[in-house]
């Protein structure tokens, strides 16, 4: 990881130098992602508003792994650097970030009632608004249309049936020559997507949710350690033993390039694979994530990113104009249909124009009503080392290190030490 870092610390810092601009106006830098088409996106947007204000942006892109993101940004925000000053940050961040972030409320408070309660929620840390939020995520699950019809295969509501359909119509696929192609992809790299996966395993089977609201730690219990067994079995079965080391980028691109039957991805992956150069246009159907047997309840992680401006920028009140723009309704539009990118403001899912780029946001509603958030309410400041070592707890299991009961047992008293039996987090 220092690897990536170092470069792009440097970058970073080099562009500080740039920061000026003649009659007043100024340069802000924000911070991107850069999965899919969201730079793009982002450089439009923002320059949209630059040609609007006068002032100019600058576009640094960042990593696509959230947890190599948030590794960069705490370095910089631990130096107090101030060459950028608009960050996008993870739903989950707030609270590992808040003490370097600005509080928006007197530039925004009048636009945030347009937004989810929840989200404002989210993003309000002791009385402080540090971040608006720009858009959310759920997990959906991506299915071949053609494929399933062709095999009279339906669309999975269990994960038992997932694995039943994945492996049938694999091994009849390959048996007539598709000899690459795999059942089921999804992200299993050591990293926070895997958190947000072995999450919807974990919580669908009523396996609690790894920390509860009141910070008591609950990973180690029979429907966890099976949810996770089971995800297990599917390496190098249903799913390519790559998928240990894949990222949303990764399942992707075997998904759109024809190499999967289901993938478990964001929204974002639809106007992708829709695309105009798309190997799987008009095949590709997106359905809810598939419900646990016992509970045959779906559920999704809770994603999503931020906008922030940072305590060490030298133009707050610019960089916080900049952010009311991006996160405005017209462009969470414009991202909606170019991008189909989640709107945070519940209005939007009424739009004809954005449903009739997305069609399946009619849907998303109920899944977002009852999607699961990560514990980084109730884990605070500790979140991060408390997701890291969720992951490699699950990580080992699935690349067949260590068995789930195992793994799960001693994940719980790792985490139990870390917040003093869960009272103090
Ligand atoms: C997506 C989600 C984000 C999550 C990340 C994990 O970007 O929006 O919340 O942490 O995936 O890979």
């Amino acid at each position: 990881m220092q690897a990536i870092l170092k470069p792009l610390i440097w970058l970073v810092l080099s562009l500080g130098m740039l920061a000026s601009a003649p009659g007043g106006a100024v340069t802000i830098t924000i911070s991107c992602g850069a999965v899919g088409i969201e730079l793009a996106l982002c450089r439009e947007g923002t320059e949209a508003w630059a040609k609007k204000s006068g002032h100019q942006v600058r576009v640094v892109s960042t990593p696509n792994s959230s947890s190599e993101r948030l590794a960069l940004y705490q370095q910089l925000l631990a130096a107090g650097a101030n060459d950028i000053d608009v960050f996008q940050i993870d739903v989950i961040w707030p609270g590992l970030l808040a003490n370097h972030l600005l509080d928006l409320e007197p530039y925004i408070a009048a636009d945030t009632t347009d937004h989810y309660p929840a989200m404002i929620a989210n993003n309000t840390v002791d009385g402080r608004l540090v971040a608006m939020p720009w858009f959310a995520s759920v997990g959906v699950l991506y299915y071949r249309q053609d494929l399933l019809q062709k095999h009279g295969e339906s669309v999975p509501v269990s994960w038992a049936e997932l694995a039943g359909v994945a492996a049938r119509v694999q091994a009849a696929e390959r048996a007539a020559g598709h000899a690459d192609l795999w059942g089921y992809v999804w992200q299993g790299r050591a990293y926070e997507g895997l958190t947000c996966n072995a999450l919807e395993w974990v919580a669908s089977e009523d396996g609690g949710t790894i920390v509860a609201d009141d910070g008591q730690v609950t990973i180690d219990n029979p429907a966890a350690v099976q949810a996770v067994a089971r995800a297990a079995a599917w390496v190098d079965n249903i799913s390519p033993p790559g998928v240990l080391n894949y990222a949303e980028e990764d399942a992707r691109g075997v998904f759109q390039s024809g190499g999967a039957v289901f993938m478990r991805n964001w929204p974002y992956a639809w106007s992708l694979a829709q695309g105009m150069d798309s190997p799987v246009r008009g095949q590709v159907g997106v359905a809810p994530l598939p419900g646990g047997s016992a509970s045959g309840r779906s559920v999704s992680t809770l994603g999503g990113w931020q906008l922030a401006v940072s305590s060490y920028s030298r133009h707050p009140a610019t960089a916080a104009e900049l952010v009311r723009y991006l996160t405005s309704a017209a462009e969470q539009k414009r991202r909606a249909i170019a991008g189909s990118f989640n709107p945070t403001i519940p209005a939007l899912y009424q739009d004809r124009e954005i449903l009739a780029a997305a069609p399946f946001f009619a849907n998303l509603l109920t899944i977002m009503d009852t999607a699961v958030a990560r514990p980084s309410a109730a884990t605070g400041s500790k979140y991060n080392q408390a997701s890291h070592a969720f992951w490699s707890a699950v990580h080992q299991v699935l690349s067949g290190k260590r068995t789930a009961a195992a793994s799960l047992a001693s994940l719980q008293a790792r985490l139990d030490r870390l917040s003093r039996g869960g009272k103090r987090w």
